[in-house]
């Protein structure tokens, strides 16, 4: 594994995509900073991390073999990932919360984007994205969301963390391949709110109640409705409320 420490940058996703265009990457090259003026989140989102406090790293992975349709896996291996870590923390009450919000009880403590890039010769390679909430105090403007200072009521290492997690990667990335079966029977056990009714909303502004089954090998979410019918969501489709 490959490190490099920036102070500040743009976005760690997008720092390693432009070397990744110029120069041949070393597997697992692994990218953090201190502070990003333009981190990115999910659908076009801001991700706003307080200087210094929270863990912002990116991981180049190349060649990865997987048929096009199963690049969700990618997701898994990294929620995954970053739930094993927190475990061995101690951090409570850890899910997924669909796609990849990694939650403690019912607040955001890490968010990932992973952005791929299709070769001719069909492999992917991947620049997967993390920020996690390491040891930020001030959620004020942000109700949903918490730290893992917050929570264990203690500050963290975050170069142990950026290092634990990158191995995590690297070991559940392999399982994309080998053992995925083993990968999504452990994100289902995570996953935020299955089987219990939760309230969802469209770009319609419609608010429906449905219960989460499950999600699908293409990432969409499977939701049982009031009709009784079962209906697939893609991520730009709905939110939970
Ligand atoms: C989300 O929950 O919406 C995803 C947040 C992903 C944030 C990380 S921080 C490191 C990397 N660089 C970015 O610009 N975004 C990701």
């Amino acid at each position: 594994m490959k490190l490099i420490k920036l102070d500040a940058i743009d976005s760690t996703n997008d720092f390693l995509k432009g070397l990744s265009a110029t120069e041949e990457l070393e597997n697992f090259t692994v990218v953090t900073a201190e502070n990003q003026t333009k981190g990115r989140g999910q659908m076009g989102a801001v991700w706003n991390s307080e200087k210094s406090k929270n863990l912002i790293m990116s991981v180049f992975v190349r060649d990865l073999l997987v048929r096009a349709g199963d690049v969700y896996s990618f997701n898994i291996a990294t929620a995954l990932s970053i739930i094993e870590v927190l475990k061995s923390y101690n951090i409570p009450n850890l899910s997924v919360k669909w796609p990849n919000d990694i939650m403690s009880a019912n607040f955001k403590i890490a968010g990932v984007l992973i952005e791929n890039s299709f070769k001719s010769d069909g492999s992917i390679s991947s620049v997967i994205g993390i920020g996690l909430n390491v040891n930020q105090t001030d959620f004020q403007n942000l109700p949903k969301a918490s730290s893992m200072a917050v929570i264990a009521n203690s500050t963290f290492d975050k170069d142990e963390l950026v290092v634990l997690i990158a191995e995590r990667l690297k070991v559940n990335l392999a399982l994309v391949g080998s053992d995925s079966e083993f990968l999504w029977t452990q994100y289902d056990n995570y996953l935020f709110k299955k089987g219990v009714p939760v309230a969802f909303t469209t770009d319609s502004q419609k608010v429906f109640m449905g219960i989460i089954q499950g999600v699908s090998q293409k990432g969409k979410l499977i939701v049982l409705l009031e009709d009784d019918r079962l209906v697939e969501y893609g991520l730009k489709e709905i939110q939970m409320l």
